[in-house]
């Protein structure tokens, strides 16, 4: 069955939250544990928007934190596809800090999460593909297939015949 694709841009969300006392560590900045949270349901979002399926996390990686998030700052986290392959998806997030009492902004976190749509039966299920339009949008959505076979092979996900490919290009000295 052919499905339609999409643009990043019909997915693309924008999710806002403000840091609370109960949000932060004994430093007074957000928690990083508190942030993943949010992190994981902004993903999410952009994950069914997407595919109009369930989603579930199936992984997160490079998971960055820049600077500490203050408490009473207002943390936005922005999200988008950056590549769909069959069932998953790679969703690239922002996070960005900001006082607006000094109406100053940061980034504090970038993270890549991957999401699976799954089925009726909770089975891994096609999605509709992804349409990147701006030059960022085709340069993460080229990059994101060497990061997926970088993920996969660390998870041991790989087909034998692609392992050995991407061992060759990653450790040419052990040919
Ligand atoms: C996600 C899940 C349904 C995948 O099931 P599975 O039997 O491993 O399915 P497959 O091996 O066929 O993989 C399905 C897709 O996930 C991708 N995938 C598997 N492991 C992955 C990983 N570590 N990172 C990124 N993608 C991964 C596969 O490449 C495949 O993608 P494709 O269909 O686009 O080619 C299953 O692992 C699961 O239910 N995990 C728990 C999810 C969950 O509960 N998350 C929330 C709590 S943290």
């Amino acid at each position: 069955m052919d499905i339609q694709h999409k643009k990043v841009s019909e997915s693309y969300t924008i999710m806002s939250e403000i840091v609370l006392p109960n949000d932060t560590n004994t430093l007074s900045n957000l928690m990083g544990g508190r942030l993943m949270h949010w992190m994981d349901i902004a993903a999410v979002i952009v994950a069914q928007k997407h595919s109009n399926k369930p989603c579930v996390t199936v992984s997160v990686d490079n998971v960055n934190f820049h600077n500490p998030i203050r408490l009473g700052n207002v943390i936005t986290i922005e999200g988008k596809v950056t590549r769909t392959f069959n069932s998953s998806m790679e969703i690239y997030l922002s996070v960005w800090g900001q006082d607006l009492i000094k109406q100053e902004k940061y980034l504090s976190n970038e993270a890549y999460f991957n999401f699976v749509a799954l089925d009726s039966l909770g089975k891994p299920t096609q999605i509709p593909g992804i349409i990147p339009e701006t030059d960022k949008e085709k340069e993460m959505y080229e990059d994101a297939l060497r990061r997926r076979q970088l993920r996969l092979l660390l998870a041991g996900k790989l087909k034998l015949e692609d392992e050995v490919a991407l061992k060759s290009i990653l450790f040419p000295e052990n040919k």
